[in-house]
């Protein structure tokens, strides 16, 4: 694999999907999109074409489709792939585990299926910071205990597992497993960001809608969490910084051998945390937020939200020291970005 590889991203169109591929063809890699805009739109595509000069190739299929996949494979040489295309809403997923284990299970079990048909065994995969599920201590290293609390989780602990399996069986394979911590932020062009359908879960979303006066306030979910101001302390991580860091992570797997991508840990694959590897608590979002907005954020601190854990960080020594790669972008951009892209 070199720069110019024909990168793979399903989910491409999506929240973080769309910044990964801004940031691999600022590398000089060339994505390939796919994506059946379950979560997203195909507008991104003029969005991404503004801020980069070039359109991406984009397919929109399931990629639980075999036989559309592998039409893509026979059409591009691709190189690797970085797997986003999934189902992410907690709640959801609780009421519909059936959708949630079939659209995220299957899809990547028929993506490493027509992957392995073309002999093309590079894969990042979309992972999260739920498969910690509520950690004995923080910050969270890589090697804690997993326990997700939701279908959401498991499906992706599941398939960490199935991937680790399919690295045994078969050491061709580079598979990287990132977890992500909380991505928030928008490209800095305003171009590109999250649009959530419906009433925001999330915290960032949510106060931007406020900022806007399109909700009225902002519920805090708990104000009496040990932490110093009570409210929930999550590691927030720009969407840019976390682009930033496949294209560190491709670069590590394509400089290791087949069958050693894990690092330290020792043949599997490449487990890393991908966040800022520091917390903020839900007020002082929200004071950063009215910093970058210059407006007033009404809040109501109400009860604890069910599943929620009371802290969250990273420690993401392991991310600096395999992949050379940390988050540059702080707090007050990423309020600044979230707000710039809510006025476009
Ligand atoms: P997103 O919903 O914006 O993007 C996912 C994209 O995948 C969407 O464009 C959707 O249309 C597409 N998709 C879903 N199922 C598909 C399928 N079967 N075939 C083809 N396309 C499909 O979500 P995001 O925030 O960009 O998240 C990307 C990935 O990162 C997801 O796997 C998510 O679970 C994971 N993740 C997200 C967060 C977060 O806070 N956003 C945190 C940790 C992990
Ligand atoms: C949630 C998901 C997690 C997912 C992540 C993606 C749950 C239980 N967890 O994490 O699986 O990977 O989103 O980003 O849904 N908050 C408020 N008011 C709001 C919204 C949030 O006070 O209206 C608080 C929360 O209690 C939390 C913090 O803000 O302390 C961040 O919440 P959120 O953005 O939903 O992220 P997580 O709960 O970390």
């Amino acid at each position: 694999m070199t720069q110019n590889s024909n990168i793979l991203v399903t989910g491409g169109a999506g929240f973080i999907g769309s910044h990964a591929v801004v940031a691999l063809m600022k590398a000089g890699f060339t994505p390939v999109i796919v994506d059946n805009l379950s979560n997203s739109d195909a507008s991104v595509l003029d969005r991404i074409e503004a801020i980069t000069g070039r359109r991406p190739a984009f397919y929109p299929e399931d990629v639980r489709n075999e036989v559309a996949l592998t039409a893509i494979f026979k059409t591009h040489a691709i190189d690797a792939v970085i797997h986003f295309a999934g189902l992410k809403a907690v709640g959801e997923s609780v009421a519909e585990p059936l959708r949630y284990y079939d659209n995220n299970i299957n899809s990547t079990l028929v993506l490493c299926r027509v992957m392995a048909a073309h002999q093309v065994k590079t894969l990042i995969f979309s992972s999260s910071a739920t498969v910690y599920g509520d950690p004995p201590s923080v910050p969270i290293r890589e090697d804690f205990p997993l326990a997700p609390t939701n279908p959401y989780g498991r499906s992706k602990l599941m398939i960490e597992q199935i991937l680790g399996d399919l690295f045994v069986a078969d050491s061709g394979w580079k598979i990287g497993l990132l977890r992500y911590f909380n991505p928030v932020g928008a490209h800095e062009s305003g171009l590109i960001g999250e649009t959530p359908q419906g009433i925001p879960n999330n915290l960032m979303p949510y106060v931007s809608r406020v900022a806007a006066g399109t909700l009225e306030y902002l519920n805090v979910f708990g104000g009496d969490y040990s932490t110093p101001d009570g409210t929930g302390v999550r590691d927030y991580i720009h969407v840019m910084d976390l682009a930033e860091g496949h294209v560190a992570a491709l670069k590590y797997l394509e400089s290791q051998h087949a069958g050693t991508s894990g690092g330290d840990f020792g043949p599997g694959p490449l487990i890393v945390n991908l966040g800022a590897g520091r917390g903020y608590s839900v007020l002082e979002v929200v004071r950063a937020f009215e910093k970058a907005t210059n407006r007033q954020i009404p809040f109501r601190i109400t009860s604890r939200r069910p599943g929620d854990v009371g802290v969250s960080y990273a420690d993401a020594s392991r991310a600096r020291r395999l992949l050379n790669w940390q988050t540059t972008r702080n707090l007050d951009a990423m309020c600044a970005d979230a707000w710039h892209f809510m006025l476009k």
